[in-house]
């Protein structure tokens, strides 16, 4: 028998274009807020990997005027940024982008997002690590800008790399949660690892 088409435009395609997201991937933070509360009025945030630009459209209405948002991504925008919204362009692995991104802030961040994906190789170990490398990235940006307290999303695939990832992420927040949202697609293996309460390096 046939298998089932994949179904590109399914209910939260349909929503996004109706509610005016730039991409269905807006129901995935959208579910995680409602379940860990992370987005207050006036909190300050960083997006990595947020193009086409979802999240930022979700993060930028809740932390409203006195927020601040800065994204990061490969790819230039295709819109333009909200009042409260900063783009950097580049690569969140190289140094040049990290500095971009101390001289956007005047202060450390409450909240850090990633969304990050790599460009699919199709060979599954390779995807796995390099899903983690850039996971390992965001965490090293956690330990530069993020406030003590502060709270991290991160999107993984989950490969061997998994267990040693959430162990690291244990020695500098309080509490790690793993949360697979309604609107991830079901043939999709990806979680978000939900870490809240982090502790400054302790040479800080
Ligand atoms: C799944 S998309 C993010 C979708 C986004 N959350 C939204 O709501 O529209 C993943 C993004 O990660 C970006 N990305 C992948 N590797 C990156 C890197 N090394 N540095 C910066 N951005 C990266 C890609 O360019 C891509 O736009």
């Amino acid at each position: 028998m046939a298998k089932k088409a994949y179904n590109r435009k399914d209910k939260y395609y349909h929503k996004a274009k109706d509610e005016g997201f730039r991409s269905r991937a807006a129901y995935k933070l959208i579910q995680i807020n409602q379940q860990f509360k992370l987005l207050k009025p006036g909190i300050s945030a960083v997006d990595l990997g947020y193009a086409p630009g979802s999240w930022m459209q979700v993060i930028s209405r809740e932390i409203g005027s006195l927020g601040k948002l800065i994204g990061i991504d490969l790819e230039s925008p295709k819109f333009t940024p909200e009042k409260n919204t900063e783009i950097i362009t580049g690569d969140i692995r190289e140094e040049r982008t990290k500095q971009l991104l101390l001289m956007a802030l005047s202060r450390k961040v409450d909240l850090i997002v990633s969304d990050m994906a790599p460009h699919l190789s199709g060979i599954k170990f390779q995807d796995h690590y390099n899903s983690y490398e850039l996971a390992e990235q965001a965490f090293k940006i956690c330990r530069i800008v993020l406030k003590e307290t502060g709270n991290f999303v991160v999107k993984l695939f989950p490969g061997e790399e998994l267990g040693q990832f959430k162990q690291n992420l244990k020695g500098s927040f309080k509490k790690i949660d793993t949360y697979i949202p309604d609107a991830t697609r079901k043939s999709s293996t990806e979680v978000y690892l939900i870490a809240r309460g982090f502790k400054l390096p302790q040479n800080q």
